[in-house]
This record gives structure tokens, C-alpha cells and sequence, in this order.
């Protein structure tokens, strides 16, 4: 399966790509395409030390728009306050077959307790495109 990350260059990217990628293809998706291509050549080394033979996926970076138009599963794992606008920027890629997860919360730590300072106040529905309908 191919599965496109958005926001792929991040913390979660690194526990999640060196997981799926022992069966599944990984599309690690940036703003800025040398950065996501440099993430994902540390990434390819790290998994194949790691999985040797057995790994039977791949890493390779790109920027957010082709990490979804190439895959099949889209992880979303952006900052909070970046998911909304990142989302509408790329809104037109997403088709109804893509099969969305999310790993955004908003809750942060704060003198040791988790809070939620980040909150998605304002009500935006993002629809799919009405086109692909
Ligand atoms: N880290 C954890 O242990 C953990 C656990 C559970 C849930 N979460 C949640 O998972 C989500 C991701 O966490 P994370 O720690 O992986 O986040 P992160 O490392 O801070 O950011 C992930 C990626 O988002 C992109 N990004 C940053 N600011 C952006 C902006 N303004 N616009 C567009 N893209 C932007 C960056 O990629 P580029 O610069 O390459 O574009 C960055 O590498 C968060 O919502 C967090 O609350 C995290």
C-alpha cells in the first residue's frame, strides 16, 4: 500500500515510517521537497539497518501536493495550528477513495499536565471537491 505522509518530516513521521515501511510504500511529504528528500534518504538507511532483507516497503520524500495524489492512505501529522490551512492548500488533491488518518491534537504539556492550548476555534468544513462527486 502506499501510504503519503503530510507533514511527514516531523517526530511522528520517524515512529511511523520506520514501522509501516517494513510492508508498505511511504511517500514522505514536506513544504520544501530537498528537506523531505533528506529525511527520507536518513530514513531508508535507518529502516534498512534495521529491517535488512525483510524490508519490503520504501521512503521517498516529496512536497505534501504529490505525497497525496500518489497514495492510496494519506497520515495527516501536522501541528495543530498548521493542519487547517495546510489541509484547504491541498484540498483539491484529496479524492473520495483516499483513506485519511490524523495524528493532530491539539493538548500540550504544561507544568507536567497535558492542556489544550491550541484550539481549532473556528468551525471549518473542509468538503471534497464537488467535481469529483
Ligand atoms: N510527537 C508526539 O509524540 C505526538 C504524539 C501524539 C500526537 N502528536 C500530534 O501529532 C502531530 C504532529 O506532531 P509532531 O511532533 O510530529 O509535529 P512536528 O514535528 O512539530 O511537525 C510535523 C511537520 O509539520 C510540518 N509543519 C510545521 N509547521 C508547519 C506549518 N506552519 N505549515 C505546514 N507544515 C508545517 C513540518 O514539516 P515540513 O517543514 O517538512 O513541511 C514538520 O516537520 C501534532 O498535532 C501533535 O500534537 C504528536
Amino acid at each position: 500500500m502506499r501510504i503519503g505522509i503530510i507533514g511527514g518530516t516531523g517526530n511522528m513521521n520517524r515512529g511511523l515510517t520506520l514501522r509501516w515501511v517494513l510492508k508498505h510504500d511511504i511517500l514522505m511529504g514536506s513544504r520544501k521537497l530537498e528537506k523531505a528528500r533528506r529525511i527520507a534518504k536518513e530514513m531508508n538507511a535507518l529502516a534498512k539497518g534495521f529491517y535488512q532483507a525483510q524490508m519490503q516497503g520504501s521512503i521517498t520524500g516529496m512536497v505534501n501536493a504529490d505525497a497525496v495524489k500518489e497514495s492510496e492512505v494519506v497520515a495527516v501529522t501536522l501541528p495543530p495550528k498548521a493542519t487547517v490551512p495546510t489541509l484547504l492548500k491541498l484540498k483539491e488533491q484529496f479524492t473520495p477513495k483516499h483513506i485519511i488518518v490524523s495524528t493532530v491534537v491539539t493538548m500540550t504539556k504544561r507544568e507536567g499536565l497535558f492542556t489544550s492550548r491550541h484550539s481549532l476555534r473556528r468551525r471549518t468544513s473542509i468538503r471534497p471537491n464537488p467535481q469529483l462527486r
